[in-house]
């Protein structure tokens, strides 16, 4: 009976032993089942991380700019608009020259003082005198009042190399633009910061400069570091840049950046439009590199120190 009694139990056993390993089988499916479930889920987090890792990544690439002071598309007219920041002690190593020396600093930006017209024929001229030459990495300049114009890795003096056949490059009316626009550029500058424009003087280098993607070939063609033009050059006390292609259509990449303590505050270039700022600390800036097109602008400079001046440029 015992013996029975025992078989019995073992096969009572033996039943709901099958019944526990059948319930665990279904146990064990439905687990692998969630376990399926939750790695799709797993997966799909994964795929929204790397997603908005990528998403980050682009930003990032724009997302150093933390303002647009004045974008392509906006038109700035007619009054300039200002940007108001404090002046660095920069100028306090300087002699102090009444009436041009910064007594208040910042950057402003203008559509108004030269038209897209005048943008382009000097955009034009630009061209021509660069494609006698230009700097094999990218960024090429050209200094009429030097003369120096890119080549290779180094320069020539378009003057002294071409001599007379420069004429059939450049006529007087292109020269005399260029003055004029100069002329307005200094009455802006003075307007703006309360200065007399008769003790601000051109100075150098003052130029015109090409860009594009290209890589660098020599550190003349690295522009985008960051840097102060009073450091850079010190006669310098303000800075104008007047701008002869559009962001956007014409290039990318390419845009203006004061870079601030807590923010990088972008200038879009637009044709025609003029940016101009004191040159000490206080307008630390940059230029992001190009990434496709060709940017064409003049950096037209102003010291306060007379013995810097420099004379407009005249054909030979
Ligand atoms: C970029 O400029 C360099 C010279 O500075 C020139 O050799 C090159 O052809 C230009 N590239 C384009 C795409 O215009
Ligand atoms: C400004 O841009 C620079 C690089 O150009 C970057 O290192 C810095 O973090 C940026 N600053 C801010 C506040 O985004």
């Amino acid at each position: 009976m015992a013996l029975v009694r025992m078989r019995n139990t073992q096969g009572a056993n033996a039943t709901e032993i099958e019944k526990k390993i059948k319930r665990g089988n279904a146990l064990r499916q439905s687990s692998t089942w969630r376990g399926s479930r939750g790695s799709v889920a797993l997966l799909l987090v994964a795929l929204s991380v790397c997603l908005a890792a990528v998403g980050l990544y682009l930003t990032s690439l724009d997302g150093e700019i933390t303002e647009t002071l004045v974008s392509q598309s906006e038109l700035v007219t007619p009054k300039p608009r200002v940007f108001t920041v404090q002046c660095s002690e920069d100028y306090e190593n300087y002699k102090r020259y009444p009436g041009c020396t910064p007594q208040k600093c910042g950057r402003a930006v203008t559509d108004s003082v030269v038209t897209r017209d005048e943008a382009e024929v000097l955009r034009r001229l630009a061209e021509r005198g660069l494609e006698l030459a230009g700097s094999e990495g990218g960024a090429s300049i050209l200094d009429l009042h030097s003369g120096a114009l890119s080549m290779g890795k180094q320069f020539v003096n378009i003057y002294r190399y071409f001599g007379d056949q420069i004429r059939d490059v450049f006529s007087q009316e292109d020269f005399q633009l260029y003055r004029d626009v100069r002329g307005r550029i200094q009455a802006v500058i003075a307007e703006t910061f309360d200065l007399d424009p008769t003790r601000m003087y051109l100075t150098k280098p003052t130029f015109f400069s090409r860009i594009n993607g290209t890589t660098a070939k020599t550190q003349h063609d690295e522009y985008w570091h960051p840097h102060i033009d009073k450091v850079t050059y010190g006669s310098f006390d303000y800075t104008s840049l007047l701008y002869l292609s559009d962001y956007g259509s014409d290039f990318t990449g390419g845009r203006f950046v004061f870079m601030d303590q807590n923010e990088n505050r972008t200038v879009e270039p637009r044709a025609g439009r003029v940016s101009f700022f004191t040159s000490g600390s206080e307008n630390l800036h940059r230029v992001e590199k190009v990434t496709w097109g060709t940017r064409y602008a003049i950096t037209v400079s102003f010291t306060c120190d007379p013995a810097h001046a420099i004379s407009d440029p005249s054909l030979p």
